[in-house]
């Protein structure tokens, strides 16, 4: 099959309002952070109801800075799973910290607040909790705010999946010390690359503001538009250089109106899936559905394959739907099988039961608003043909 015939695993949604606003900026003279960037902080801030929203040119940036602001750093440890993106992890090594695992629920891939708490009674060193929204669903995030208020930690929120996600709680993202979303090519909004840190400390928001631009305490921006020396500033610790620029910034602001009509159009999708894979024989004995609940941003429709019912691995599996124009993906291999963290923490899988299971025997799907029925369809009957293929009858 041509790559030109197969599906791919997304696919951006851009009008001509992207276009307009790229061509906006090019035409202002003004490429870096300025105007636009400054807008989109304000309307981010606005959407999800935070009182500071700091954008950054990744999430992984948000991530580093957001522990940072809360004085993460050597002797420290910072407490994830297993079953993430690894720079939720490296993120915290960047710093001087080390990184913590606990496993992920049974009947889910999110953090386990269970064994949140087993690792918090086992290590005092952890100063901060990253809770992953993973897929777009979010975590217990008041069970876990609960027992990180009891001790003391900090809690980061990677909601780089889970934009827009509203619960009774509120927006994921804003239910925690501090939220980091992302804009990266393949997520529920984006414009290439991009991240927002979303708080409610000024302290934490002012030094973040500093770090993102090398330490230099005043923007670029600032120091062009005000009346004061523009020459002159003030470099207060070491920063890096994670600021967005405003190219990118006025595609997120368009992005940004388009999220909710994005989302439903994905739920949509995830329902047809999620429908056609229940009510079919094959599938509902092969095919673990992903979890669903409240505020769901379905960023990504993760397929669990029952080990006990294939005939071969789900790479086979995958390899079979890749041969039938299917693109897929993995989220997440965990980070004990990466030889970085091998060599650095030589986990034991086994401690990590669940986060084993989804990561031998997970897929995630094709997925993005702009599907066609036909698009949809395809993926469904590749599904349940494979699914035939494969399934293992029972002994
Ligand atoms: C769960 C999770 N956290 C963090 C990141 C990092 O995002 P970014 O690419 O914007 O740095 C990703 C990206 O794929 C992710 O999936």
């Amino acid at each position: 099959m041509s790559k030109a015939d197969s599906i791919p695993f997304f696919k951006p949604s851009f009008t001509s309002e992207e276009e307009e606003a790229v061509l906006r900026v090019l035409r202002s003279g003004w490429l870096t952070t300025g105007p636009e960037t400054l807008a989109l902080e304000k309307e981010f801030a606005a959407y999800v109801q935070s009182p500071y929203a700091l954008a950054v040119n990744s999430a992984t940036s948000g991530l580093l800075l957001a522990q940072q602001a809360f004085g993460v750093g050597p002797g420290d440890k910072v407490l994830t799973t297993p079953y993430t993106f690894i720079s939720t992890a490296t993120s915290a090594v960047h710093l001087g910290a080390e990184v913590v695992y606990a496993d992920i629920e049974a009947d889910g891939f999110n953090i386990d607040p269970q064994a949140i708490e087993r690792a918090l009674t086992q290590n005092t060193a952890i100063k901060a909790i990253i809770p992953v929204h993973i897929a777009g669903l979010p975590c217990r995030m008041s069970e876990i705010m609960d027992i990180a208020r009891h001790y003391k930690v900090r809690v980061i929120e990677d909601a780089a999946h889970s934009f827009p996600s509203k619960t009774k709680e509120g927006w994921a993202g804003n239910l925690a010390d501090a939220g980091v979303f992302s804009f990266y090519a393949t997520k529920t909004i984006t414009c290439g690359e991009g991240g927002m840190i979303c708080l409610n400390d000024q302290q934490a928001s002012e030094r973040i503001k500093r770090l993102r631009s090398h330490g230099i305490d005043r923007t670029i921006w600032d120091r062009y538009t005000s009346n004061k020396a523009s020459w002159l500033y003030d470099v207060t610790e070491a920063g890096w250089k994670c600021n967005l620029p405003d190219i990118l910034s006025a595609i997120a602001r368009v992005q940004l109106t388009r999220a909710e009509e994005f989302r439903a159009k994905r739920a949509a999708i995830c329902a047809q899936y999620t429908k056609a894979f229940t009510e079919n024989p094959i599938t509902r004995e092969l095919i673990e559905p992903p979890p669903e609940g409240e505020g769901h941003a379905w960023h990504l429709y993760l397929i669990t394959l029952q080990s006990d019912r294939i005939k071969g691995t789900r790479d086979d599996f995958g390899r079979m739907l890749q041969e039938k124009g299917i693109s897929i993906s993995m989220h997440f291999i965990p980070h004990f099988s990466f030889d970085w963290c091998k060599k650095r923490y030589n986990l034991n899988p086994n401690d990590f039961p669940n986060a084993k299971r989804r990561g031998n025997n997970t897929l995630t799907l094709p997925l993005w608003p702009e599907m066609r029925e036909d698009d949809v369809n395809r993926v469904i009957e590749a599904v349940i043909s494979t699914s035939k293929a494969m399934i293992r009858s029972r002994p």
